[in-house]
């Protein structure tokens, strides 16, 4: 293959405007699939995907074209179209020169658009803005080529229009894709080195992957090593995906190809594929590790279903290499593992794949994201042997006496909404906390808003609650804007005076009365009253910012009684109130496990 007739590109866009339709259009043409195969959307394969309508694993296609007739080797390299999913979208574009940049012609420019435009830019690549879903009567081609003048000062003439749906326009997209992207920019000399867009796992093969060759060549039987692993490797496997896998013999400097190294071969996302020689001459680097926003809990629904949810996890966990997960315990939830991941979608594809695909019942935590703490005190800095530490759960935190700053983490928020709407969007990013950035015109009816947010405020329900107040007409998507210093404390819940683990959470300080009063009630109205009274504490270092009392039962165990024996009476009363004394010293208080399950779930 000539590197000359190589085009690696994605598809980019905001969610459902089109690019799985396009896609699906680019392998009809290309010959991979029969024109109106039953066969909805083949690249989204998962069944959340095609449930949900969402794209959640980027799978790649490599096309034959022909052009000018020469035949060119077109990859196209799917990309999840989520907020959640960016960081897939980052790992995507690394293997790209170039990207088709759709906008639906009839909703125009939204939040992803711009996320997906910067992104493009920032790794200085050919985009080619497109414009879809021009079959729609409501259509308005023209003044979304005004916006994307306007906001990205792309040339009006440059703009190409089509109907993925239809077809209309797909065969000169095609023509732009090998016109306007460059080839890859390779040594085709040299030691073989790619890196890892993408992996999943095969019962037979092991662990297969999307490498994307960045010099030299590869052959089946070749010893190859992981930039994280000293341990050498044999190239088994070598395929195009066309979808389906075309098993090859060799692959070259620019091609986006499968690799995989048999049972025991290894390999993840991020990671390098080096031939044996370069590798062990150590020029090279790794590349920077996923970063995980949201933090939850998974437990199993019943503890006898511990093994079976803990393969499936496994099982998961290879095929999503974005998730993180270590052990956890629980004295209510009991043994279980804490979860990493990039968003909340995330999250929920996660559970539900873990619910659908391996039929584990487990039960989810609140999210939290991570924190970082300044520590001080040197027994503290010899144990961590570092001064600012990640903190993924409350209880991690170490005394405040020994920390000197905390960080919370913050996102750059992009919303863009029609302007009658821009005080109430303004309201609520101010309400969570935001700080706002100047805002600019989309054209006269839509703006662009942005605020430096702190994640917290985010990942709870603010997509929810800004889709509401716009009537579903704002966009929102954001971008990790790295740890801002914060006052942060961990309040703390006591029933009867001890403490409950599970319910301890980070807060912002200025949050901590509302929070500490909502979280009282909550459980308040979830504990049912028990024989003790029960007293539930909102605390931080020992002040108590909220307190509730569910009241006990009130036995009376002197109805039998009638009338005058006073002597007797007192006793059995006294006898009681020792009853409950005795009780409460114990904090014996029975609390069913679903009330922690509620109140842990995500409200
Ligand atoms: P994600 O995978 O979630 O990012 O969505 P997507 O961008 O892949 O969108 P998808 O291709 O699933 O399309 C979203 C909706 O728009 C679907 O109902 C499509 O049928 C419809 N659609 C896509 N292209 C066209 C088009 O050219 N014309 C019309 N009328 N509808 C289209």
């Amino acid at each position: 293959i000539d590197v000359r007739r190589i085009r690696n590109f994605s598809i980019v866009a905001h969610v459902d405007h089109g690019k799985s339709t396009l896609a699906d259009r680019l392998l009809e043409i290309t010959g991979v699939i029969k024109p109106g195969a039953e066969r909805a959307q083949v690249l989204d394969q998962l069944q959340v995907e095609r449930e949900r309508g969402i794209t959640v694993k980027a799978v790649t296609a490599s096309l034959n074209y022909t052009y000018n007739n020469e035949t060119y080797l077109l990859n196209l390299i799917d990309t999840p179209g989520h907020v959640d999913f960016a960081n897939e979208v980052v790992r995507s574009v690394t293997a790209c020169q170039g990207v088709i940049m759709l906008v639906d012609a009839n909703e125009g420019i939204q939040a992803q658009t711009v996320a997906v435009h910067n992104l493009a830019k920032r790794n200085n690549l050919v985009i080619i803005p497109t414009l879809n879903k021009v079959d729609l009567p409501r259509a308005n081609p023209d003044k979304v080529k005004k916006q994307l003048k306007q906001v990205f000062n792309i040339d009006e003439n440059s703009v190409l229009s089509i109907s993925a749906k239809k077809g209309w326009g797909v065969p000169e997209l095609l023509q732009s894709v090998i016109e306007r992207i460059p080839p890859p920019a390779v040594e085709s000399e040299g030691h073989f080195r790619a890196h890892i867009i993408d992996t999943w796992h095969d019962k037979y093969r092991g662990v297969l992957c999307l490498a994307y060759i960045h010099s030299g060549r590869v052959q089946v039987g070749q010893a190859v090593k992981w930039s994280s692993d000293s341990k050498v490797n044999t190239v088994r496997h070598l395929a195009l995906l066309r979808p389906d896998e075309e098993a090859i013999e060799e692959a070259v400097a620019g091609q986006v190809v499968m690799v995989g190294c048999g049972p025991k071969g290894g390999g993840g996302v991020g990671e390098q594929l080096l031939s044996k020689e370069l590798a062990e001459s150590g020029a090279v680097t790794g590349m920077p590790p996923v970063k995980h926003m949201v933090y939850a809990g998974i437990f199993p629904a019943d503890q006898s279903q511990h093994a079976m949810v803990s393969d499936a996890i496994r099982k998961l966990a290879l095929n999503d290499s974005a998730v993180s997960v270590s052990p956890d315990s629980s004295p209510a939830l009991g043994q279980g593992w804490r979860i990493g991941f990039l968003g909340l979608l995330h999250l929920e594809v996660f559970t539900q794949r873990l619910l659908q695909e391996h039929k584990a019942e487990a039960i989810l935590t609140a999210p939290s994201v991570p924190y970082k703490v300044k520590i001080k005190g040197a027994k503290l800095l010899k144990q961590y042997r570092t001064d600012v530490i990640l903190i993924t759960n409350p209880l991690q935190l170490p005394d405040p006496n020994n920390i000197e700053e905390y960080y919370e983490p913050f996102v750059l928020g992009t919303i863009i909404t029609p302007v009658e709407f821009i005080g109430a969007v303004t309201t609520l990013c101010i309400d969570r906390r935001g700080a706002p950035l100047p805002s600019s015109a989309v054209d006269d009816q839509m703006t662009m808003l942005q605020f430096v947010l702190p994640l917290a405020e985010v990942v709870v329900d603010f997509h929810d609650t800004l889709k509401s107040i716009t009537s579903g007409f704002a966009s929102f998507d954001y971008q990790d804007n790295g740890f801002h210093p914060s006052p942060l404390v961990r309040m703390d819940i006591l029933l009867n005076g001890s403490l409950v683990d599970e319910l301890s959470t980070i807060v912002h300080a200025s949050r901590l009365e509302y929070n500490a009063r909502r979280l009282t009630e909550k459980l308040k109205a979830m504990i049912p009253r028990q024989m003790v009274q029960v007293a539930i504490q909102a605390v931080v270092g020992g002040k108590v910012y909220a307190r509730e009392t569910i009241k006990a039962y009130r036995k009376d165990v002197t109805a039998k009684l009638y009338g005058g024996d006073v002597t007797r009476r007192k006793k059995l009363l006294k006898q009681q109130a020792e009853g409950k004394k005795k009780m409460r010293s114990v904090a014996n208080i029975k609390i069913p496990r679903d009330t922690f399950i509620d109140v842990l779930k995500k409200q």
